[in-house]
């Protein structure tokens, strides 16, 4: 596979960052809800991984924006077009905008907190109530925002796999069930 995207596929640069960050935000979203019902070093464990994981979410992000921009664009899907392909686009868009916003409003609420400090250089403790942030709630919104985004997208992109084409094979992972030729003959 070229590092670049080609016309029927994505290259393995957008390849390895989409499912990185897709394993990452798998990992971070459950955490996020988990980490302050834990007690004592499970706690403080809980709360190292998250704020590191999510600041290489937030990297990850902009340089898949920036890799994006730059790199060759594979054809739109195939039997997507009006309000369809207008809510395909539109869930990438607000995805990343997402992605971008409950990672900066971490970051925001860390430093502002003195969370991160506390985490990294000091001894560990974690504020009483981070709800006294402004951030805190951002973040709330967007993490929420993504994880609604997330499902519509991962419902889309299995919808159109078992109904069009295959998909998941242009984000590299070949194998998945698809719509047979028959199903489509009988469609059109
Ligand atoms: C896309 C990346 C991220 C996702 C998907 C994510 C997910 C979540 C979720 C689901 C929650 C719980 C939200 C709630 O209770 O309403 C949470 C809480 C939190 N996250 Fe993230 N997060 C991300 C990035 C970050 C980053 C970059 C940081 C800091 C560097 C961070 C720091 C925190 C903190 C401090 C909390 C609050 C925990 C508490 O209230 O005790 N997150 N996150």
């Amino acid at each position: 596979m070229s590092a670049r995207s080609t016309h029927d596929h994505y290259g393995s640069v957008a390849v390895a960052l989409h499912w990185v960050s897709a394993a990452a935000i798998l990992v971070l979203l459950p955490s996020g809800y988990l980490m302050a019902e834990l007690e004592g070093g499970a706690r403080t464990f809980a709360y190292r991984a998250h704020l590191a994981l999510g600041g290489v979410v937030l990297v990850l992000t902009l340089a898949r924006i920036a890799w994006r921009w730059w790199d060759d664009k594979p054809d739109p899907l195939p039997g997507i077009d009006g309000l369809h392909k207008l809510a395909f686009e539109a869930n990438h868009v607000l995805l990343y905008l997402g992605l971008l916003g409950a990672s900066v409003s971490g970051v925001a609420l860390s430093i502002q907190s003195g969370l991160a400090e506390s985490l990294f250089l000091g001894d560990g403790s974690i504020p009483a109530n981070l709800w006294d942030f402004g951030p805190r709630m951002a973040h709330r919104v967007f993490t929420w925002s993504v994880a609604v985004l997330l499902l519509g997208h991962v419902g889309g992109v299995f919808l159109h796999q078992w109904t069009r084409s295959d998909t998941i094979a242009r984000m590299g992972v070949r194998g998945v069930p698809t719509a047979s030729h028959e199903q489509l003959r009988r469609q059109s």
